[in-house]
């Protein structure tokens, strides 16, 4: 095996169709035993229930390339978790996790010629997803789903890597209370995409999206969780039940404590509050840790001490920690790691 010809240090976060995916049909109530194929395309009616009424949910997860050369991925069984709420709230079955696992493993190794090298800053981004498959026309579930795992090759989620962000206050909601923010289905992504063109119309990088019911409090942006740092170098997360349970946000609340020795707080976060805090971050799989510099509400500008050229002193250390534990330049805590190969 060789790894592809690409320009590993220069990647964006765009789709190149890699050599495999995997494909497992549910049909008649059951999950098939699936398997790896070759082709990219997906043949369906018309009236497939994921075109007309959005029944469908997805995942992500990156594999890295250790210091020594392997390839592992991180915190699998916790995407296979969630991928498991967002199917059951969706009305969609459950694909078990020991599956899910095992099908992200087989699809990283099946295109390890694309697992960016170690040092290259780059990472093979992984997205499981499941699709209402059969026709529906009246609304309601679809019978028969296919789950799918492919890979792409990514470079850091916002250009420039990790140079701090403006992002707007924006004028949307995301979620709405008893919604669906709290789970990963395509339908929230769709309602953001107008917000986030109009945000980069406005030349912001992201949306801050405040809680629909009361828009006083933080929720989170159209792709990361907020990770905020007071003065005191407490690290506070919002808690709210409309937003996604970052897997890299409860990693670093757990890194912060037991590596870092610093103070957490999940808890509900006042927009007003936040322009006494010191730092500023968007955490998640794609956004790694990227730092926000400012942050615009209709004009009033609110600017962290940290500035617009670097990390804050405690996000850089966060950032180095979480992915020193990826890399495998940190030891990491029991389970976090699967090693593909
Ligand atoms: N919030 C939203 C809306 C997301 O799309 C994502 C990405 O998955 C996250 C947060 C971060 O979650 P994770 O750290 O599990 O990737
Ligand atoms: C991820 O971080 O994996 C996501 O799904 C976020 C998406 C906006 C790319």
């Amino acid at each position: 095996m060789a790894k592809k010809n690409i320009d590993w240090e220069n990647l964006g976060f765009g789709y190149i169709k890699t050599d495999k995916r995997y494909v497992s049909n549910y049909t008649n109530g059951a999950w098939d035993e699936g398997a790896l194929i070759d082709d990219d395309m997906i043949t369906m009616s018309e009236c497939a229930c994921v075109l007309q009424y959005s029944q469908t949910i997805f995942e992500g997860l990156k594999a890295y390339t250790t210091e020594k050369g392997q390839i592992v991925i991180f915190r699998p069984d916790l995407n296979g978790d969630r991928l498991a709420s967002s199917a059951k709230r969706m009305e969609m079955p459950v694909f078990p996790v020991d599956r899910f696992v095992d099908s992200i493993i087989e699809t990283v190794k099946a295109n390890a010629d694309y697992v960016p090298p170690y040092g290259t800053g780059a990472t093979l981004y992984v997205r499981p997803y499941m699709f209402g498959i059969n026709p529906v026309i009246g609304v309601k579930p679809a019978d028969d789903f296919q789950y799918r795992v492919f890979t792409t090759p990514v470079g850091p989620y916002f250009k420039g890597g990790v140079k701090p962000l403006t992002i707007k206050v924006s004028d949307f909601d995301r979620a709405a209370p008893h919604g669906t923010g709290n789970i990963k289905a395509g339908l929230n992504y769709a309602m953001s995409l107008h917000a986030i063109v109009t945000a980069h119309n406005e030349g912001f990088a992201e949306n801050m999206y405040l809680d629909a019911a009361t828009r006083s409090k933080v929720e989170e942006t159209g792709g990361a969780n907020f990770l905020f740092v007071t003065k005191d170098n407490k690290v506070v997360t919002p808690k709210s039940d409309s937003i996604l349970p970052s897997i890299t946000r409860r990693s670093l609340m757990y890194v912060a404590k037991e590596y870092l020795g610093l103070e957490v707080e999940e808890r509900e976060v006042h927009f007003d509050e936040v322009k006494d805090f010191a730092e500023c971050g968007l955490c998640g799989t794609a956004a790694v840790i990227s730092p926000v510099g400012k942050i615009v509400d209709h004009g009033n500008e609110i600017c962290f001490p940290s500035g617009m050229e670097k990390m804050g002193p405690v996000t850089q250390k966060l950032y180095d920690t979480l992915t020193g534990i990826q890399m495998g330049r940190l030891e990491a805590p029991e389970g976090w790691i699967k090693v593909v190969e």
